[in-house]
């Protein structure tokens, strides 16, 4: 996992590259580093643990930024073999200093590697995989028979596992090289000036001329020129330049303290951005598959690949499709789906939920799903992003950019495209009226009632206050409010550190129950629909154990006040507009959790914003 970025040019890379860090901070941030290359091969590598914008108060100290020429790559890690502290850290080089590199991914064999080159002498400083990589490099360059590209293949030939690359060689000040497989890597281009990215954010604002590098391909980049090349093969490949319209604005926290705390508020305007323009009366209209739609409609099955809360809203998904338009559907964590055997074929049609477009297992998923021969649907909130190119065809939930590394605004607009997927499904199936159509969507893009969920925002943050302390907690649900239980927990345990499992509201007797006690916090949540009176007494189930009770309901019926030791009413609305108002209030206490903890809302240990690695 982990983000990259490299600039050649006649510019200083400084600050090209210590802002396309922060945009990239997103794929992980336990420490970074930056590395440049004067023309007469002298390599500065300066690196550290901790987040980017600690790396830039440590370059300014140092001057190093005053220092930077016009080659350079840069690092934000995640780490997956050894510790985040800064010898660890990337930019890694060769035991002689003449090659450098960042890499994002994993080399799978790299216990092997290593024993050999150890047995050649080689000593290691780092306990990654990837300083074998660049040990390997620059034992095949310092053996004097391989040119540094040919060194860089000959390594990149002898590993397994995923990687992307860039790497520079002290002896070649002039070429910089960039390499993938499974992980992925772009090229910007300007007139004598290149760049090289995780994705497009670091580079977009440069340039909008883009190569997005294939599997198994290197890009050796020179002076004035560059190639494209097979890592198999010395042979060269055609450019595949894209010009991409796209330009990605400065996001900041504005009035609030956290990103996720805006972007929870954000939800009044996003939840209805993600549904403008795509319903008409009562039709509803999905440009994004519309090349697609004949397949789509007749398709047999329907499956659907995400990972954390991209799956959950995966799950509602399921519950709206197969409600409305009785289309079976199979909700897969993407780690499952890509090594399970699955039943997908020409006949079936696989969704994949994701807001960065970049999680590993996802990305996987989805190519599988198209060697199957399926139809392939993204919905994805990054323009351009590898999940969003790979996919056939799919629908963007628009609600701008989520740094928050707890999604919230991206679970309702994802929520919002499969409600209106399965509308529109069900309609032409023809299981639905118009009427009833009108009425679905005049609930789905009202957005009052979520305004009036963040006017209860300071009842919520008193509420929290009182249970910041517990270490357990259960959330319970039936239905459609079953994965909003899951990702209510979620919110929790990412960002307050506190343990905490979803379950369907029934459910609970066989296990769950037996933790529970007077210590133990159960939110229940709610709707008075057809499952509200076996709710009820699941809740006298726990209460009877003295449980303490927190209850989200559009009810205003007694008996809540009387079982609940707090009471969070929303307004009413239909049953799927229910499950967005419910969530909002589990994103809000989950966040004053965290606050009252003290905790970094944003940027919680442990995780990253996009999983990159499987
Ligand atoms: O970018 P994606 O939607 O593919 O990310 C999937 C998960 O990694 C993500 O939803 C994760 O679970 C969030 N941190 C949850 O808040």
């Amino acid at each position: 996992m982990c983000g990259i970025v490299a600039y050649k040019g006649k510019k200083n890379c400084y600050p090209i590259l210590i802002n396309g860090l922060k945009k990239l901070e997103y794929r992980g941030y336990d420490s970074a580093g930056i590395a440049c290359i004067s023309g007469k091969g002298n390599i500065t590598i300066s690196k550290r643990s901790g987040k980017v914008k600690q790396l830039e108060e440590t370059l300014k100290k140092n001057n190093v930024h005053k220092k930077c020429t016009g080659t350079g790559i840069a690092h934000t890690r995640w780490a997956t073999h050894g510790r985040p502290n800064q010898v660890n850290s990337h930019p890694h080089n060769d035991q002689s200093g003449s090659i450098v590199l960042v890499h994002n991914g994993i080399i799978e064999n790299y216990d092997p590697i290593k024993k050999f080159l150890k047995s050649k002498n080689i000593k290691f400083k780092s306990e990654t995989d990837t300083e074998v990589l660049v040990q390997l490099i620059g034992y095949f360059y310092n053996k004097g028979k391989l040119t540094f590209e040919q060194s860089v293949r000959a390594a990149l030939q002898r590993v397994d596992g995923a990687y992307a690359i860039v790497v520079l060689n002290k002896n070649e000040p002039d070429k910089m090289i960039a390499a993938r497989k499974g992980s992925p890597l772009v090229l910007g281009i300007n007139e004598e000036e290149f760049f090289v990215g995780s994705d497009i954010s670091p580079i977009i604002n440069y340039t909008q001329q883009i190569i997005y590098l294939e599997e198994s391909q290197m890009a050796i980049i020179g002076e004035k020129d560059y190639e494209i090349k097979s890592i198999e093969k010395d042979i060269s490949l055609p450019k595949v330049v894209e010009k991409i319209d796209y330009k990605i604005d400065d996001y900041d926290k504005g009035k609030f303290k956290f990103f996720m705390h805006k972007e929870i508020h954000e939800q009044v305007d996003t939840i209805s951005n993600t549904i403008i323009g795509r319903t008409k009366g009562h039709n509803v209209l999905l440009n994004g598959l519309m090349e697609y739609w004949s397949q789509i409609e007749s398709a047999s099955k329907i499956y659907i690949t995400a990972c954390g809360t991209s799956w959950h809203a995966g799950l509602i998904g399921k519950n709206l499709i197969e409600r409305f338009s009785e289309v079976p559907v199979h909700v897969e964590y993407a780690s499952e789906f890509r090594y399970n055997k699955i039943l997908v074929d020409n006949d079936s049609v696989v969704i994949a939920i994701s807001q960065s477009g970049e999680t590993a297992d996802t990305l996987a998923a989805i190519k599988k799903a198209n060697d199957y021969g399926a139809i392939t649907i993204g919905i994805c909130n990054v323009p351009g992003s590898s999940i969003s190119r790979e996919t056939d065809c799919g629908v963007f939930t628009r609600c701008g950019h989520e740094v928050g590394v707890a999604s919230t605004k991206a679970f309702t607009a994802q929520i919002s495209i499969l409600y209106l997927f399965a509308l529109k499904l069900a309609y032409v199936k023809k299981q639905i009226s118009k009427s009833a159509m009108k009425a679905h969507l005049d609930f789905a893009s009202s957005v009052t009632k979520v305004k009036s969920i963040l006017r209860k925002e300071n009842y919520i943050k008193k509420i929290a206050s009182k249970y910041k302390n517990a270490s357990d907690f259960l959330y319970l649900g039936r239905g459609l409010n079953f994965p909003v239980a899951l990702e209510g927990a979620l919110k929790l345990k990412e960002i307050s550190y506190i343990h905490a499992e979803g379950y369907p509201a029934a459910e609970m007797k066989h296990g769950p129950i037996a933790l529970v006690d007077k210590n133990m916090p159960n939110v229940f949540i709610v709707p008075k629909d057809k499952t509200y009176d076996k709710i009820i007494s699941n809740i006298e189930e726990i209460k009877s154990r003295k449980g303490k009770i927190i209850i989200i309901t559009d009810s205003k019926e007694k008996v809540l006040k009387d079982l609940a030791n707090d009471l969070i009413v929303v307004p009413k609305t239909n049953h799927y507009m229910f499950c967005i108002l419910a969530t909002i209030v589990l994103q809000l206490f989950a966040y004053y959790i965290a606050v009252g903890k003290k905790l970094n809302v944003d940027q919680p240990r442990n995780l990253a914003k996009s999983v990159t690695v499987e």
